[in-house]
This record gives C-alpha cells, sequence and structure tokens, in this order.
C-alpha cells in the first residue's frame, strides 16, 4: 500500500494537480471516511425485486481507478460506497420513479492484508453517517454472496461510462 501511496503521490504532482489532500489516502479511522455524501458516482443501479434505487459511490481511489478502466484489481484503499432509496413515482411525471426515503449506505474497503479472508474486501455499513466495518463473521455472508463476481474482484458494479463513445 506504500508503494501505491508514493506512486499516486508521485503522479499527482507530476500532473501539477492541485487537488491532492488528506482525503485521497482515507484510512478506516479517518472521519473523511464519514463524508461519502460527497464522493463522486461510479454507477447507478435499480433493483426490481426489492423496489430500490441504488447509487454507487467512491472515495477519490476507486474514481480515480474507475475513471482509467484499472479496477481488476480495484487498488488498496478503494472504498465503494452504496445508498440505497426506497423508489417512488415523481408525483408530476407518472414514467419517472425518483428516489424516496433513504434506506441504507453500505461499504466495501479494498485491503487485501486486513480483510484477506473475505477477498480483500471489508464490508461494513454507515448509521448514522459514521462508518461501521461487520465482524468477520457477517462480513462473510456478503462475501458470499459477491461470490459469483469474482472475476471482477468480488464487485457487481461496472463503471458506468460516463461520456458518449466517440
Ligand atoms: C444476496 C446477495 C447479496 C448479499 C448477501 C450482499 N450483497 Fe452486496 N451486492 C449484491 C448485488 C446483486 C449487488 C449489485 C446490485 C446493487 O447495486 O445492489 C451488490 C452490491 C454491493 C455494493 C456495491 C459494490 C458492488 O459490489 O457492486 C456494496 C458496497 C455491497 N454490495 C455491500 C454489501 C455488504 C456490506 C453486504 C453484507 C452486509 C452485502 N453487500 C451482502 C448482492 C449481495
Amino acid at each position: 500500500m506504500k508503494k501505491n501511496h508514493l506512486l499516486a503521490i508521485a503522479m499527482t504532482v507530476a500532473l501539477g494537480s492541485l487537488s491532492f489532500s488528506a482525503n485521497t489516502f482515507a484510512e478506516p479511522s479517518s472521519p473523511k471516511l464519514n463524508e461519502y455524501v460527497d464522493w463522486r458516482v461510479l454507477s447507478v443501479s435499480h433493483r426490481n425485486d426489492k423496489n430500490t434505487l441504488r447509487a454507487i459511490l467512491g472515495n477519490d481511489i476507486a474514481i480515480k481507478a474507475s475513471r482509467e478502466n484499472k479496477t481488476k484489481p480495484w487498488p488498496e484503499g478503494s472504498i465503494i460506497a452504496k445508498v440505497v432509496w426506497k423508489e417512488r413515482t415523481h408525483p408530476n411525471w407518472g414514467a419517472a420513479i425518483v428516489p424516496a426515503e433513504f434506506s441504507a449506505a453500505e461499504a466495501m474497503i479494498k485491503d487485501s492484508k486486513k480483510y484477506a479472508s473475505t477477498g480483500g474486501w471489508g464490508y461494513g455499513h454507515w448509521v448514522n453517517g459514521k462508518l461501521e466495518m461487520h465482524p468477520e463473521a457477517k462480513a462473510k455472508t456478503c462475501y458470499g454472496c459477491h461470490q459469483p463476481m469474482k472475476d471482477n474482484d468480488y464487485v457487481y458494479t461496472f463503471s458506468a461510462p460516463m461520456k458518449a463513445k466517440k
């Protein structure tokens, strides 16, 4: 992980970007983790068996990897947030499905050493905006259902294209 960090710092400096901040390397104990509401979009999904809409968001590391199509595997320190809302029909447009009340925000954190027993991902959720990681036994149930995506580093989400193909 250290190596990746150094590489990322070197690249950031090389690009002359001013966007570097401690936020980029947030560790699970960091209060920055509680700011998932401001993270950028990786994708969206709709579960028609559960009547819910989801936004899949990423921290800076995950977003960078996604935009560069380097997600096999996702880099160490990637955090993916899944924010879930009940769905409702838009009151002024019957064909539009929009979010209703907030339902849950779940997390996957890439740390291959710490979470080796669950495929290199820690599983957790935000409770009142604070990230709580699940104990290993519960994380194993999450991991179990993410098994079909083994070849995609256990991640169901396909990063949504952000522009039309040329
Ligand atoms: C019964 C199967 C199942 C279980 C159990 C499950 N997941 Fe998932 N998970 C999915 C599916 C399917 C998706 C993709 C569809 C979607 O966006 O909801 C997904 C997506 C996610 C995502 C977005 C990243 C990705 O892989 O696409 C996160 C984060 C996530 N799950 C966290 C969890 C956590 C935390 C647990 C355990 C508390 C868990 N999941 C348990 C099926 C499951």
